[in-house]
């Protein structure tokens, strides 16, 4: 697979173009961001731990029926995913309110919601990513009323499978993030996953102790972010005790290569 020019450079990813016109690469990057890059930084070794963790999140979705852009991992920063329209919303899941409902809305840290709640966001960086209503997604077709119940469907399956592969390894699921694209078959549209699911998007607690295991380590300044990542992808099975030493050397590898260049 080849990597062609550069289609689009996010706050974490870049996607670059392949020989093959439906398929583009997502490179991962060490870049932090947080409160609509108001807040930035690099962390050395990010956007390896979030290339893995996302990889095997959705090769687990994909394996009960969650459709996704993920083709495969190429290498440490880098994956083959299809290319779709990403649907301009940010789809924000909560079972536990914290972060910005509790501020917006005056509900204590830690309630645990009743059921799954789902939000809407505008994906729109110059707004500030602003909460939106599913009317104003049909008033301004940001996506259709089929779309919008195929992928409410799909957002509680996800959820529920989440919890349990969390809850498997000691981890509590608070909230996440969810985006979703369209793809072309047979001429017809379909929804799919796309994106990034890893601790940069979701908000994941310790069962036992509540310590964050995510991005809130950055936004509050909590420090630790890549041993809490890795710590989040040793009990997904994903890192072994060992192998600690390689994801850092790797990493410096490949920062080594990139300033060489
Ligand atoms: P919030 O409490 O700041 O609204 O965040 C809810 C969840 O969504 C949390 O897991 C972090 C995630 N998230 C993103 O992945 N990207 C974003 O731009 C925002 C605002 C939140």
């Amino acid at each position: 697979m080849k990597r062609g020019k550069k289609l689009y450079e996010g706050k974490a990813k870049i996607i670059y173009a392949t020989n093959d016109k439906n398929l583009v690469i997502q490179y991962f990057k060490d870049d932090a961001t947080a409160f609509n890059n108001q807040k930035k930084t690099i962390i050395e070794g990010k956007g390896v731990l979030n290339n893995r963790i996302s990889e095997h999140i959705l090769l687990n979705l994909s394996q009960i029926g969650i459709k996704n852009h993920l083709v495969k991992r190429l290498n440490m920063r880098e994956q083959v995913i299809k290319l779709v329209e990403i649907i301009p919303i940010e789809f924000i899941v909560r079972n536990v309110a914290t972060g910005s409902i509790t501020k917006r809305l005056g509900i204590e840290d830690g309630t645990v919601l009743k059921e799954p709640l789902i939000e809407y966001c505008l994906k729109d960086d110059k707004l500030g990513d602003p909460l939106i209503a599913e009317e104003h997604i049909f008033a301004f077709d940001w996506a259709t009323k089929k779309e919008i119940e195929k992928v409410k469907k799909m957002i509680l399956r996800i959820n529920d499978f989440m919890i349990g592969m969390f809850r498997g390894v000691g981890i509590k699921l608070i909230d996440f993030k969810l985006e979703f694209g369209r793809l072309k078959v047979n001429d017809k549209d379909e929804v799919i996953l796309a994106d990034e699911i890893s601790p940069d998007t979701c908000r994941l607690w310790d069962s036992i102790t509540d310590k964050k295991l995510d991005k809130d380590r950055f936004r509050k300044n909590l420090g630790d972010l890549i041993p809490a990542y890795t710590e989040v992808a040793k009990r997904l099975g994903i890192l072994h005790e060992q192998s600690n030493v390689s994801v850092v050397n790797v990493t410096k590898l490949s920062s080594v290569k990139r300033k060489r260049k």
